[in-house]
């Protein structure tokens, strides 16, 4: 199950600069999980705080005519604060009568994992109820159509106070809309962008659709598309050294498409990779480019 994180009785509140302080004096290492209690113990403190949010909004709505805006990474959500190791985004969840129109649609219905590791903490109201479930990353290629052993962890609620931590290519959860309004507070860290995250079908267990295209896929992509012969040379170094199985693809279907006469070395240097992924992703590059989603492996 994902982390149901249970702090001490604590009606501590800091303000976000306190919260980044602590981080900083205590040298958190994120990548350790014995340590994710203790963070969660001053994110809760933070959580505590029904100011900080409302002064970040003001300011916000006095400088709404400067280009100084934050950071919105979807209508509903936006960054609070930004570094290297970590960030911090509040996320507005809005009550869904009608769960036929949201096909498609991130937040709620889609049941997904994360390529980050996630503390959340209900901020405001009475929050999203979440489907758990659990996969073990190292047993599976990461293709499309795959059949995952998704193991149920059962059903929470982050109604206003609770805490949860999904960790990265384990946790899959699948978000139902709150009864009422309700915002999360997240705090995300170590980032996998060149994994993505993956869709699955709850009835089916199959990888159905990979979420997120990172930038460095856009940038493989387009450059296929513009074909100038400049790019071969760091195309052809993408596909043999990058370690990340989408990048090497998208870069080996950019390739065949600006010097076709190498797709015979291309498809040399990807049977010597000898990664059923790898051939995967190519394969369907080649069928259709831009290629995420499965039709067969939904339900
Ligand atoms: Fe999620």
């Amino acid at each position: 199950m994902p982390l149901k994180l249970t702090v001490p009785m604590d009606s501590t509140s800091i303000e976000l600069d306190e919260f980044n302080e602590v981080l900083k004096q205590n040298k958190y290492d994120f990548r350790n999980q014995d340590q994710i209690p203790e963070i969660a113990r001053y994110f809760n403190q933070l959580n505590n705080n029904k100011k900080f949010l409302v002064n970040f909004l003001s300011d916000q709505l006095k400088s709404f005519h400067s280009s100084a805006k934050c950071d919105f990474i979807a209508p509903n959500a936006f960054v609070l604060y930004k570094k290297k190791r970590y960030k911090i985004r509040a996320v507005i969840w809005e009550p869904r009568p009608n769960l036929e129109s949201l096909e498609n649609n991130i937040d709620f219905e889609v049941c997904h994992d994360h390529n980050f590791d996630l503390l959340t903490a209900g901020y405001f109201g009475p929050g999203y109820k979440t489907r758990c479930y659990s996969y073990n990353s190292l047993q599976i290629n990461g293709t499309l159509n795959e059949r995952v052993n998704m193991i149920p962890e059962g059903t929470f609620s982050l109604s206003e106070g609770e805490l949860l931590f999904y960790r990265s290519k384990h946790d899959i959860h699948i978000q139902i809309p709150p009864d009422s309004l309700s915002v999360s507070l997240n705090c995300i860290f170590n980032d996998k962008v060149d994994i993505p995250q993956y869709q699955f079908c709850e009835k089916t267990h199959k990888i159905c659709r990979y979420l997120h295209s990172s930038k460095s896929e856009f940038l493989i992509r387009l450059s296929g598309v513009v074909g100038d012969q400049n790019f071969v040379d760091p195309l052809f170094s993408i596909l043999n050294n990058n370690g990340s199985m989408h990048q090497k693809a998208y870069a080996a279907k950019a390739i065949t498409q600006i010097v076709p006469y190498e797709r015979r070395q291309v498809e040399e240097i990807i049977s010597n990779f000898k990664n059923p992924l790898l051939q995967d992703l190519f394969k369907r590059e080649e069928l259709k480019i831009g290629s995420t989603y499965d039709s067969t492996a939904d339900c």
